[in-house]
């Protein structure tokens, strides 16, 4: 599979008085059409990451070429335009507009992308939420539908555009692990069925099993990344229960990547 995100020597530091580097220096790529979990213990840098690729964020040194375009310069107007174009989002806490019905919500992204939706548009939303199963609470407003609708409308709305790319930070964070798994189901039928790329942040180790490639982030760095097809099931469990990265491993500061563009 080809890649539509390569990052190289990816740095970002926060803050100028006390700058804190966050992302070490990653070097990572994700296959297009494929479906990348990234794991890491909090603060690893997870959501840092998605934030830059899925260019929310810049990065503060290094390559990020996003569907062959390079983004490496931080300019927040190709971000923008891009990213209204080609992405789509699903956060933990799905931020629905609560003066939009359900309907309404999911048709947000065209509304603000490319105005009024045509007939179409309204017929694949409700599409959506009739595949997501939740086509009868269309005119109920988020504050009278559950927790697991609300974010299987968000799930809707971010794939209404049919995006080249969707980012989840924590899809499935608010959710019990039944409707978690629901809403993974048809979220990634559905990006199969689009040819769409799904990066997800999860702190589920099996909903993680469950994607084509887990990343594994510690302490600003890749720990492991690996095709769960190629390892098999079994080892992929194994791989997730391996902690080497988190102690005495961690390899020594002359071998890690120079951050470029740090201060003097
Ligand atoms: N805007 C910011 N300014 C300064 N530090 C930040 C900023 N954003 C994140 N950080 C720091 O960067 C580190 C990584 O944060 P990040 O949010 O990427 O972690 P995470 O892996 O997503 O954690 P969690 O699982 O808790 O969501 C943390 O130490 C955090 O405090
Ligand atoms: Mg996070």
């Amino acid at each position: 599979m080809a890649d539509i995100i390569a990052v190289r020597d990816l740095v970002k530091r926060f803050g100028d008085v006390v700058p804190t580097v966050v992302l070490h220096g990653l070097t990572v790529s994700f296959e297009r059409g494929a479906l990348t979990a990234v794991i890491g213990p909090s603060g690893s840098g997870k959501t840092t990451l998605l934030n830059i690729i899925s260019l929310l964020d810049s990065p503060t040194a290094g390559e990020l070429v996003v569907d062959g375009r390079d983004f490496s310069a931080g300019d927040i107007n190709a971000y923008a335009a891009y990213r209204n174009a080609h992405v789509g989002f699903i956060f933990q806490f799905h931020y629905l507009l609560p003066e939009f019905t359900a309907l309404e919500n999911i048709l947000v992204p065209h509304w603000i992308g490319r105005g009024r939706p045509p007939g179409d548009v309204v017929g694949k939303a409700r599409t959506l939420m009739t595949e997501l199963g939740i086509l009868h609470i269309r005119d109920k407003y988020p504050n009278q539908i559950s927790g697991g609708e609300q974010q299987r409308v968000a799930v809707a709305r971010a794939l209404v555009n049919e995006p080249r790319l969707v980012f989840a930070d924590e899809p499935t964070g608010n959710l019990d692990r039944e409707s978690g798994a629901a809403v993974l189901e048809v979220m990634s039928r559905m990006i199969r069925e689009l040819g769409t790329t799904l990066v997800m942040v999860t702190h589920d180790r099996e909903i993680a099993l469950k994607a084509d490639r887990i990343l594994e982030l510690v302490d600003g760095r890749i720990c492991k990344s690996f095709l769960v097809a190629e390892v098999g099931e079994d080892h992929a469990r194994r791989l997730l229960e391996d902690r080497s990265c988190f102690a005495d491993d961690v390899p020594p500061p002359a071998n890690r990547p120079k951050t470029r563009g740090g201060p003097a």
